[in-house]
């Protein structure tokens, strides 16, 4: 098993399959990266993918050994066009489903169910292709852009759940989880959450109530399991102890809170915003990767490899 990442996410101690770049310096080279000069010339390469081969390689490439990515991203013989097709109608019908699933919640009438049509679109979009809906969703009206965001988020999460071997079962209830971690935006008044200038200090106060906000409207119904709650409630958290609510540090944060953190914040980077045109998916990655403070930076590889 291969894994394709963006060079920027290279680093010593990972065994070097292929550099895809026509210079003849690395044509047919396989090597483990143990120098500073041999990393130089790769990232100065014309190279923007290399295949590192997680087996081989002396440090932990982020990916499960043995784990295969053709299990989560199996050949569907579709053309990109008609895959591309295809998500978009799953993304828009399943952000119509969860506006719906969204609105009734906040009438005090939550029925998961409700959620199951959006999780099975979402599983099936990020199964035949996770770079193209990584793309489709990139694009996020005001009026939609929570319900977008949550979709996305919910992809990328399945996604790296299957990368991460965490089972089919605990999967669905990431690609849930994904779904509702953001919530408590519903309680946030949208001129505060839209606003596209500087927020005061008392609205970002307002806004970062949204992990809790949300914990204590799901937490009304049993049939929402600990670990959505969880995750609804920590995604904000970072490794450091810097994050919020509650400031928790890394030996507090489950893998499945971690995930959410990471895909939460790649969605952001790379969505345009009114204020920010959006970053690509390898200025996203990098600028993570090299905040291995806030956010786990296997996870990172491994979204990498998702993407890629
Ligand atoms: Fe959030």
């Amino acid at each position: 098993m291969v894994l394709r990442i963006p060079k920027s996410l290279l680093r010593k101690g990972m065994y070097i399959e292929s550099v895809e770049c026509a210079d003849l310096e690395f044509s047919g080279r396989r090597f483990l990266l143990e120098t500073d000069t041999d990393l130089r010339t790769i990232l100065a390469s014309s190279a923007e993918n290399v295949l590192v081969n997680p087996e081989r390689s002396r440090i932990d490439c982020g990916v499960p050994v043995g784990r295969r990515l053709d299990d989560v991203n199996p050949s569907v013989p579709l053309r990109e066009g008609e895959k591309r097709s295809q998500i978009q109608h799953a993304i828009s019908h399943a952000a119509a489903t969860l506006r719906e699933g969204f609105s009734h919640i906040k009438s005090g009438k939550f029925d998961i169910d409700r959620f199951a049509p959006a999780a099975r679109s979402i599983a099936t979009s990020i199964r035949l292709s996770p770079p193209v809906l990584a793309e489709v969703t990139r694009l996020k009206t005001k009026d939609e852009g929570t319900y977008v965001h949550s979709l996305a988020v919910s992809g990328l999460m399945t996604g790296l759940g299957h990368l991460s071997d965490l089972g089919e079962e605990t999967t669905r209830e990431l690609t849930i989880a994904g779904l509702l971690h953001d919530v408590g935006k519903l309680l946030i008044p949208n001129p505060i959450l839209n606003k596209v200038g500087k927020l005061t200090e008392a609205e970002r106060h307002i806004v970062r109530s949204h992990p809790e906000r949300g914990y204590q409207l799901l937490k009304r119904y049993p049939e929402v399991s600990d670990l959505i709650l969880e995750i609804c409630r920590f995604h904000h958290e970072a490794l450091d102890g810097s994050g919020y609510p509650l400031g928790l540090r890394a030996d507090r944060l489950s893998l499945p809170i971690r995930i959410c953190t990471v895909c939460d914040v790649f969605d952001a980077l790379t969505s345009v915003r009114p204020y920010k045109r959006a970053w690509t998916s390898t200025e996203a990655l990098k600028w993570m990767f090299e905040r291995g403070h806030l956010f786990d930076r296997r996870l990172v590889l491994r979204l990498g490899s998702l993407l890629n």
